[in-house]
C-alpha cells in the first residue's frame, strides 16, 4: 500500500520532487486552451499542502509528445498559468538536466517553487532511464506524486525516480484511486457509455466490465468498429479493423450501438445530412450519433443508477459533430445521473459548457482512467506501492552536495 503526502512527517525545509500532469491541451495556436485548467486545479491543494509546511518545492511534468526538445512544448507558459492559481512566482528553468539544474536547487529557501523543463524533452523520460533518476534523486530529500493522468505510463518520472527517494501520493492522486475504485464497484443499473478513439483500451474496458455493467452504449470509432462487425455498411467512416477480432469475442446485446448518424462526405464538409445507420453511402462519413439514437442512448441513462463515461459520441474537433455529445450530457443533467467521467478532451468540453456540477466525479485521467477501471495496477501507483523508504532516515541524500557526472 502507498504513503499519502500527510503521513509525511517533519516537512520543514525538505526539497520535494513533486510529479505533475500539467500536459494542458493546446489551441490550434499553440496556446494552451483555457478551459483545459481542471489539471491545474486538481494539484492547488497539495501545492498549497507543501508551501504550508515550509518545503522547497521542485515540479517536474510535460507538456505533448515531444521528440527531443521542442519549442512548441516548453513549459514557460504551463508555470505562468500555474503561478497565477497559487499567487506566487515560480521559477522556471530552461533544462531537467540534474547536472543543469543542481545550483538553483540549492540556492532554494522555504517556500520557493522551481518549475523544470518539459521532462519529454529528455529521451531517458520514457526509457524509464534508472541513471538520469539517480541523478535526480540525490538532490531531494522526498518525491510526491500527484499525477493519475501520467499514471498508466512507466517513464522515469513516475516510475524508476521512485527506487530512489522516499515516494507519497499526492491528495489528487488519491482522491482519483477512491473515486475510481468506487466506480469500479458491482452495482445494478451501471451503464458504461464509450466513444471517441483509443479502441484497443476501450475494448479492454468492455471486457472487463461486461459483467458489471447493464448496459454498454458506444459512438465513434469505436461504434463504427462494432457497426462493421454487424455487417452495417459504415461507408468511408474511420474504424479499427485491427480488432475485429476482439470486438467479436465481446459483442454482446448489451452492447447498444447508434441506430442514425450524422454524416459527411469529408471531415470539415459543410454540408452535413442526418441518415438512418442502415441507409449509409459507400462515400459517407459517420461524424456524429443522430437524434433518434440520442433518444435511444436517453431512455438507457434515464434508467441508469450510475454511468461511467469516457470519450466524444462524435468528431467533437469540428461544432458540426459535437451536437450528439452535448445532447447525451444535457440529457444527464436532466435525469440527475451520477456520472463518473474522465479524458482529456472530454473534461475541456465539459468545462466549455460550464457543466461540471452534472458529474459526480471528473477524472484528469484518459488513458490511466481506462486502465484502472480496467483492473490493471498503473505503473505509478505499482511504484508508489512498492516504496518502502522513509522520509526520515530513508536512502537518499537529499539535500547534501551530491557529485553528478
Ligand atoms: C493524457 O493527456 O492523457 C496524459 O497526460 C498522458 O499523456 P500521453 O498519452 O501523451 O502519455
Amino acid at each position: 500500500m502507498y504513503k499519502s503526502i500527510k503521513d509525511i512527517k517533519n516537512l520543514k525545509d525538505k526539497k520535494v520532487l513533486l510529479k505533475l500532469d500539467l500536459n494542458l491541451s493546446l489551441d490550434k495556436n499553440g496556446r494552451i486552451d483555457q478551459d483545459s485548467t481542471l489539471r491545474i486545479e486538481s494539484v492547488l491543494k497539495t501545492i498549497k499542502f507543501l508551501l504550508s509546511k515550509k518545503t522547497k518545492i521542485v515540479i517536474i511534468s510535460y507538456l505533448g509528445r515531444p521528440n527531443g526538445f521542442d519549442k512548441k512544448y516548453k513549459m514557460d507558459a504551463v508555470s505562468k498559468i500555474l503561478s497565477k492559481y497559487i499567487g506566487k512566482k515560480i521559477k522556471k528553468l530552461d533544462s531537467a538536466l540534474p547536472q543543469d539544474i543542481e545550483k538553483d536547487i540549492l540556492k532554494m529557501k522555504s517556500g520557493d517553487i522551481i518549475m523544470l523543463e518539459n521532462i519529454r524533452f529528455y529521451s531517458e523520460e520514457e526509457k524509464n532511464d534508472k541513471l538520469f533518476a539517480k541523478k535526480l534523486a540525490k538532490l531531494f530529500n522526498i518525491y510526491v506524486n500527484d499525477s493519475f493522468s501520467n499514471a498508466h505510463r512507466a517513464h522515469m518520472s513516475c516510475s524508476a525516480i521512485m527506487q530512489y527517494l522516499p515516494s507519497y501520493a499526492g491528495f489528487r492522486l488519491e482522491e482519483e484511486i477512491k473515486n475510481l475504485s468506487l466506480a469500479m464497484k458491482k452495482e445494478a443499473g451501471k451503464i458504461l457509455i464509450l466513444g471517441g478513439a483509443k479502441v484497443d483500451t476501450k475494448l479492454m474496458l468492455i471486457k472487463k466490465l461486461n459483467n458489471s455493467c447493464d448496459y454498454i452504449l458506444l459512438g465513434g470509432v469505436l461504434a463504427n468498429t462494432f457497426l462493421a462487425l454487424r455487417q452495417i455498411n459504415i461507408g468511408k467512416s474511420i474504424y479499427d479493423n485491427k480488432f475485429l477480432k476482439l470486438a467479436k469475442k465481446i459483442d454482446s446485446k448489451k452492447i447498444i450501438l447508434p441506430i442514425d448518424a450524422i454524416t459527411a462526405k469529408k471531415i470539415y464538409s459543410t454540408k452535413i445530412e442526418i441518415k438512418d445507420i442502415k441507409n449509409i453511402s459507400d462515400d459517407d462519413m459517420i461524424l456524429d450519433i443522430g437524434p433518434k439514437s440520442v433518444e435511444l442512448f436517453a431512455k438507457y441513462i434515464k434508467k441508469s443508477k450510475m454511468i461511467l463515461w469516457n470519450g466524444p459520441m462524435g468528431y467533437f474537433e469540428n461544432k458540426k459533430f459535437q451536437k450528439g455529445t452535448m445532447d447525451l450530457v444535457y440529457c444527464m443533467k436532466k435525469y440527475k445521473s451520477i456520472v463518473y467521467t474522465g479524458g482529456g478532451e472530454t473534461v475541456t468540453m465539459i468545462k466549455k459548457l460550464k457543466l461540471e456540477k452534472v458529474f459526480k466525479f471528473i477524472s484528469t485521467g484518459g488513458g490511466a482512467m481506462l486502465e484502472f477501471l480496467s483492473g490493471l495496477e498503473l505503473p505509478a501507483i505499482k511504484a508508489l506501492n512498492k516504496n518502502k523508504m522513509s522520509a526520515k532516515g530513508g536512502s537518499a541524500s537529499g539535500g547534501k552536495k551530491s557529485k553528478l557526472h
